[in-house]
Order: C-alpha cells, then structure tokens, then sequence
C-alpha cells in the first residue's frame, strides 16, 4: 500500500525539524508497541544523525509482551539508542524517564545546563498522552500536521528537562505494503483517508493466520472460515450488520473488527516480529546486491560488445592501410614499368 500522506508540506517540515535538532540534545520517539518498526518515522533517523534517541515503546498494554521484549532489545543494540517499553497507564516508568532522557546527555548534567528534549512520534501513537504525564497537566495537541502553521510547543519541566514537541508527522510515502495496513490497522492513518473495508480485509486475514484461536472465542465461531471476506460476513451477521434480505453491512462488519483489534477485545496483538523484519531488510539486501550483480554484468557485456567493435574497427582500419599500401605498391610498379619500357623504347631509338 503506498500512500502520498504531506505531498506539499513535508519538505517545510523537514527543514524545520532539521534545524530544531541542531537545538536539542537528546530525541524521544513514541513508537507504538504493536508496531515498532512500522510506527517509526523514517525521517527522524534521517535527520538525527548522531543525536541520542529514546525509543518509547508505548501501548505495551496492548501487544503481545515476549514481542515487545525482542524489539526492545533490538532497538538497544543500536548505536546512541535506549530503548523501553510502556504504556500511559504506567505512571511509574513514565515517572523514570527524565532520569534516563538526562543520562544520555551527560555533558548537560555535568555543566548543570537543563537537557533539551524533542518529542516525536507519527499521530495516535500516543505522543500527547505522554507529554501530558510528562508535564503533569493536559496540554494542548500540537496535531498531526506537518509544523508549517504551528510553533514547536515547548515545556519546561521540574527535573532539568526542557521539552519541545513536534507535530504527530507520517512520513510522505509508505512504501512498504504491510506497514501501510498496520499502520491504518492501528488508527495511525486517519479513517477516512483509506478504503476501510481493504483495511478490514487486510486485518481479517491477519488475524486469521496469527491469532485464529482469539476469532474463534471472540466471535464464537465453530470453525474458521476460509477466507477474510467470509470473516468479515459473519461478524456481520453476528454483530449488527445484517440488513433486510439478508444482506450483510460490510462496513458496519469492518467497523466492529477494527474496533475490537483497536481496543484490545481481541487480545495482545503485536503486527510485526522482529524476525519479519529481518527476512525483510535480508531480502531488500538481498535485492540490492542482485541488482548491483545485473548491473555488472550489463555493464561486462557491454565492454564485450565494445571491445568486439574497437577490434572490428581496428581490423577495418588495418585492411583499408593495407589495400592502400598494396594500391600504391601496385601504383608504383604500373610506373616503373611504364617508365622502362620509356626507357627501351628510347634506347632502341638511338
Ligand atoms: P497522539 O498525540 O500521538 O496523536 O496520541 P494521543 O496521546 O492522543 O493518544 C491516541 C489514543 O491512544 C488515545 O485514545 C489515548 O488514550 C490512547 N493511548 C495513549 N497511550 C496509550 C497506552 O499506553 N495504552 C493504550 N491502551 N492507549 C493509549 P483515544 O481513544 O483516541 O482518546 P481518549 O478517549 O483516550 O482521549
């Protein structure tokens, strides 16, 4: 699914950003536990260079916890990255992050200058609700527009922290198919911007093939259907989407779906595994040594073809040179001829 979100405004709002970061010393991203890596912006790894950043694994409430923790040690393996899981809910952890955001500034601290933190985060992931247990009030949602109306919001905190938060920005194209869908299966996307029934659909066969058991108990199926089309017609008819003539309302049915995956009535889901992303980021590898091999070999080829015709020229040359030698051999021997029979003509004259 590729989905152009800021066609206009994102290259404003890089820049922006760009030029902010130049201003802050440390980066929390809020990623959405049940898609970390779907949830992160591209763009903040592009524009951080070596900026220490916090990854937020937030709503761990609601995904799979032995997911969770793989991806937390795989975002902490990573150079200047510090990973924890969370959830809005957790006012303990949440109570420990300016510690942690202030031990990865340390010349801040041991100059007593307050750490400067940029907030970030792809809308719905929860970046407000964490700003607001971070402040200790409710503040106002600097939305998920790109920051080309609105100033950067900052706040000063009580424990040497100096917090600016940015707008909830997705990235301008989403190029991978499944990260599109996780992220509208999420609520990432906004409803309206995508069909929601494919949303469904895509969701459905999810749930089919990862956690059949769960559509089993929830929908009080006796068995599985075999296809997400016919899962989402018996939600239909089980739950309010069944109109007169028996039609199902396939909207009414993907609405119910996605509430119940939304708000965990289907249980912990994680979308994505840290394996998946492996064989992924192996395979896209994979795909540019292929094409670097193809482009070689074109490239071989071509040197073939032209190191054949730089010979066939050079043979065409050396044959013209020779017929021209040969020509003027022959031109040369029509005139001495010519010029001794000159001659015996003239001495039988005398
Ligand atoms: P954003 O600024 O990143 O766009 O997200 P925001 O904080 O507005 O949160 C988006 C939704 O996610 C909110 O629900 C919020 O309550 C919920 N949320 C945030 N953190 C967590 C968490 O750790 N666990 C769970 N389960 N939910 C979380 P909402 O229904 O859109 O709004 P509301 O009715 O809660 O106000």
């Amino acid at each position: 699914m590729r989905i152009n979100w800021f066609p206009g405004h994102m290259n404003k709002a890089r820049k922006e950003i760009a030029e902010a970061m130049d201003e802050i010393d440390m980066v929390i991203e809020v990623l959405d536990a049940r898609l970390p890596m779907s949830s992160q912006n591209p763009m903040i790894k592009d524009l951080r260079n070596a900026t220490p950043v916090l990854k937020l694994l937030n709503k761990q409430d609601l995904a799979d916890p032995v997911h969770t923790q793989e991806w937390v040690d795989y975002f902490n393996q990573q150079e200047h990255v510090q990973a924890i899981s969370i959830d809005a809910g957790n006012k303990k952890l949440i109570a420990k992050i300016p510690d942690i955001a202030k031990k990865m500034a340390p010349i801040r601290i041991r100059n007593d200058r307050p750490v400067r933190v940029m907030i970030m985060g792809i809308p719905n992931v929860g970046k407000s609700t964490m700003i607001n247990a971070l402040v200790g009030r409710r503040i106002a949602k600097v939305g998920n527009e790109p920051a080309v109306t609105k100033r950067q919001a900052r706040y000063t905190l009580a424990n040497g922290l100096i917090l600016s938060d940015t707008p909830g920005m997705l990235w301008p194209k989403i190029e991978d198919h499944d990260s599109g869908f996780r992220l509208a299966t999420s609520g990432a996307i906004r409803d309206t911007a995508l069909e929601y029934q494919t949303v469904a659909l895509y969701a459905a066969e999810f749930m089919l093939k990862k956690y059949p058991q769960r559509m089993l108990e929830r929908y009080k199926l006796q068995a599985l259907p075999s296809t997400d089309l016919e899962m989402l017609k018996i939600i239909g008819s089980k739950r309010g989407g069944l109109r007169a003539g028996g039609k199902i309302d396939l909207h009414k049915a993907s609405e119910v779906m996605i509430h119940d995956i939304r708000s965990g009535k289907l249980g912990l889901i994680t979308y994505e595994t840290v394996a998946e992303w492996q064989i992924k980021f192996e395979e896209a590898k994979q795909q540019l040594i292929d094409a670097q091999i193809e482009r070689e070999a074109e490239q071989s080829e071509q040197n073939l073809i032209d190191a054949e015709r730089s010979q066939r020229d050079a043979q065409r040359q050396a044959y013209k040179t020779q017929n021209a030698i040969d020509d003027e051999q022959r031109e040369r021997e029509e005139n001495e001829k010519k010029a001794n029979a000159f001659d015996s003509n003239n001495r039988g004259d005398q």
